[in-house]
């Protein structure tokens, strides 16, 4: 399935009566299955989820623990880049040079990876001493 058709449709269904900001995203593992989240947002601000959480958990609750690739997409002037939660989130279940595209429903892209978004990130070799 296409990432960028997969991250598109999906975005149809997020649920934002607070931002009406619609976020799609779509991951593929090296299975080659993909797995899709949108934003659902509450009154309880806080509590809201986004795109990449959603997508995350669709891949965790089938079985599946490793991302590939990932797609987001959302209607903007630039393509929007992930939230720091959401990049730390991606790199838990990626490799560092996993590619990661940004979109916007216009057709703009930019093309980036795991790494690139969370530079320095912190992870389990930082805790070998506990
Ligand atoms: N949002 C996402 O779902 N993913 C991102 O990468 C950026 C932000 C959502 C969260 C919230 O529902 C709305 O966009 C506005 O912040």
């Amino acid at each position: 399935m296409d990432l960028e058709k997969a991250a598109r449709a999906v975005r149809e269904n997020a649920y934002v009566p607070y931002s009406r900001f619609k976020v799609g995203a779509a991951l593929r593992t090296p299975s080659g299955a993909v797995y899709v989240g949108c934003n659902v947002e509450n009154v309880a601000y806080p509590e809201g989820t986004c795109a990449e959480a959603g997508a995350i958990a669709a891949m965790i609750a089938a079985g599946e623990t490793e991302i590939a690739e990932a797609y987001v997409i959302a209607d903007s002037a630039h393509p929007v880049p992930p939230c720091g939660g959401c990049r730390q989130k991606l790199a838990e279940f990626a490799r560092s040079e996993a590619k990661v595209t940004l979109a916007t429903v216009d057709g703009a892209e930019l093309v980036t990876t795991v790494a690139e978004l969370l530079p320095g990130a912190f992870d389990p070799g930082h805790m070998e001493r506990a």
